[in-house]
This record gives C-alpha cells, structure tokens and sequence, in this order.
C-alpha cells in the first residue's frame, strides 16, 4: 500500500490542483531540465492550477547536479520572492528531483517539493525517499539533505518520450526491487516490454517498486540500517559505472548496476547459497538486455580500488548487501581486500561476469 502522498494519476491537472490548493498564487515553482521543458512541460503547461507558477530550466546532464545550478535555483526564488510557504514542483529526472529537492530543502530553511518523476529511475528510485544533493568537488552527492517531497505524483504519459537506454536504466532498480522482495514480482519484470514505458503493465510495475522503495525507506528514512538493502548490486555496480568512464566508454548507472547485480548475486551464491538457477537465469536476462562492457582482468586492480572509495564502505572492508535467497536479506556481509580467499572471491565474480557478457 502507498501513502496518500505518493499518487499515480490518470488526470494530472486535477492531482495538482488538489494538492496545489493551500499555495498563494504566484508562489508556485516549476524546475526543469533542457530536455523536459520540451517533452514533459507541455503536457501541464495549459493547467489553470499552474498559470502563475514561475517556471526555470536547468541545462540536461548530471555535471549539472551542480553548486552553480543551485546558486541559478537560489538566486532564482529569492529574485520571485520565493517564501517558506512557496512550492517547488520538480518536472525530471533524478537530476532535476536531487538538485530542485535540495534547493529547495535549503531555501528560507525549506520549502515544499512536488516532485512529478519523468524518467524510471527518477520514478522508481529518486523522487521517492526524500534524499536530495549534488555532486560537489568532482564526487557525486557529496552535499545533500534529507528532505521528504510532500508529493510525488506518477503519471505515465511523460515516460512515452524517454529513449530506450534511460528506460532500461530504470529498470535495473526495479530488477533490484524483484530481488528485494519477492519471485512474483520479479518474474513478473521478465515479461515486460521494456520499449513501452508508459503502457498500463509497465506502470503497474513502477507502482509496485515505488512500494517496495518506500517500504524501505519508511523504514529508516535516514539510512542506519534497512535502507542499505537498496545498496544490492550497487557496490560492484558503481566500480562498473566508474571503470565505464575510465575506459571512456561510459554507461548509465542502471547498466552497471544490472551488471553489479550479477557479480553480487555470484557472491551471494558463494557464500549464502543463492540458488544457482537462479543466478543463471538473472544473469542471461541482463546480458540479452544490458549487453556487455569490454573489460578484462587487467582492469581487476582498478575495479577493486573503485570499491574502496565508494562512501558506503571503509578501509576496514567492503560492505554488501546480500541475499540468501530472492527476498531473503542479509545485511552488512564484509568481504576484506587484504584477505586472500575474499580478493579471489571478488575476483571470481568479475570472471564469471566476464564469462556470462561472452568477453
Ligand atoms: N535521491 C535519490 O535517492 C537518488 C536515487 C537514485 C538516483 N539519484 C540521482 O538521480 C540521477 C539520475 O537520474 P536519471 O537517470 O533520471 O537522470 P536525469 O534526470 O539526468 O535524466 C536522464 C536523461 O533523460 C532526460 N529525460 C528526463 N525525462 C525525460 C523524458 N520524459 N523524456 C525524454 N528525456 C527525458 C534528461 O534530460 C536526461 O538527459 C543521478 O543524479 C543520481 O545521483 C538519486
Ligand atoms: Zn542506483
């Protein structure tokens, strides 16, 4: 079941004059990137609710996830006479959603957000959870605050523009989710058309990953403990991402992580008895859909540095999440770099990536 506040629309205009009702005109925000300002903006831009709502754009692109855009996004709501009473409404992406949520967190001490998600991952993952930031000092979400969204609002016809390489990105974390919770769920992911974002089966999926997400996050909305689960395939999956852009041929976050996945999932096999048919079976969907990224053993010593320095882990070790089984969770498994049989082990599931990509 989803709070009331986490809403899939099939009439916008009326979800947002409801949820608009209570905000003085002309203390409405809009934030958009260059790209949904022309594939998603028009689809609200005729909304009564909305005429006085002041609207900025924010370049495409997640260097963007910027202090210059935040201080474009200050300067912006205190020229308007932005107040603690405004209301920011997010038109994007993860971008958009990190950075508008944080300016807005941080403005006069915190405005409201309505975010409305127009990509998967911004659907099924960003825009839910109330982490927001931006990338500083050439780290990723290295400045950021917890800040709910007072709504989110789900409405499929934006996903109709997005290309396929941002869906399938999606749809890694919704893989992550299938895996997180339950077989039906997941077997329910493999049969659907991944070219149709925006079609009924798809977003009865989104729905049902937005619940497993804010499950979690309910949970432990400031991220102690059970919200680490979410960290399932992202410890490989960020070494991926990060060896992508060292061998300049970058990938999308959700392409490292379906193949972060299969690594972890391998570990998981060795050491909690995963199901080997299922690994198998996890591991062929995801090279028939994410394909392969050439890398080869020499390229294991990077791979495992990169592991070190993501902020989820220590010098101490590195930190998964692992499951015993689909649904089955295990929290806080250590593997140690300086250890032998644990380095082979890492190295291992590399190898058997390696194997499954046909590389
Ligand atoms: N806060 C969180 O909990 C959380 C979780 C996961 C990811 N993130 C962040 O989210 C960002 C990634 O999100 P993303 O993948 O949505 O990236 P994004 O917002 O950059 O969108 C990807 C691309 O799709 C374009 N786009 C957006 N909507 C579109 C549409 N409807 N049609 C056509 N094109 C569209 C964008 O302009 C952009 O070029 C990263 O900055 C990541 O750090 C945050
Ligand atoms: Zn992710």
């Amino acid at each position: 079941m989803l709070p009331a506040n986490l809403l899939f629309s099939e009439n916008l205009e009326s979800t947002l004059e409801q949820l608009l009702k209570g905000y003085a005109p002309q203390q409405r925000f809009i934030c958009c990137d260059s790209t949904t300002a022309t594939t998603c903006l028009p689809l609200i831009s005729g909304f009564d609710c909305l005429r006085d709502a002041r609207q900025v754009t924010i370049p495409a692109g997640d260097d963007h996830k910027s202090v210059e855009s935040l201080s474009l996004l200050w300067r912006f709501f205190s020229q308007e006479g932005a107040t603690r009473r405004s209301v920011l409404i997010n038109v994007g992406g993860g971008m958009v959603s990190d950075l508008g949520g944080f300016a807005a967190a941080t403005f006069k001490r915190g405005m409201d957000v309505i975010n409305l998600p127009t990509t998967i991952l911004g659907a099924v993952d960003a825009a839910v959870g109330g982490k927001t930031g931006i990338n500083f000092n050439g780290l990723k979400n290295e400045v950021g605050a917890f800040h709910q969204p007072k709504a989110v609002v789900f409405y499929a016809p934006f996903f109709a523009s997005l290309d396929q390489a941002n869906c399938l990105s999606g749809f890694a974390e919704m893989l992550k989710h299938g895996l997180l919770s339950d077989a039906a769920y997941l077997n329910s992911l493999f049969k659907l058309d991944l070219s149709q974002p925006s079609a009924p089966a798809f977003l009865e999926a989104v729905r049902r990953s937005v619940e497993i997400k804010h499950a979690i996050t309910s949970q432990d909305p400031h991220e102690k403990g059970l919200r680490k689960a979410l960290n399932l395939g992202h410890t490989m999956g960020h070494a991926l991402e990060s060896l992508s852009h060292h061998i300049q041929k970058p990938v999308l976050h959700g392409y490292a992580v379906a193949w972060g996945l299969v690594c972890e999932l391998f570990l998981a096999h060795r050491l909690l008895g995963f199901p080997s048919e299922e690994l198998s079976r996890i591991s062929a969907f995801v090279k028939i859909t994410y394909g392969s990224l050439p890398f080869t053993c020499a390229d294991y010593p990077y791979l495992l540095e990169a592991m070190t320095h993501d902020k989820k882990n220590d010098n101490k070790g590195l930190n998964f999440t692992l499951l015993a089984g689909i649904g089955d969770l295990r929290l806080d498994q250590t593997l140690y770099l300086d250890q032998t049989s644990d380095k082979a082990l890492l190295e291992a599931s590399l190898d058997y990536l390696r194997d499954i990509m046909g590389i």
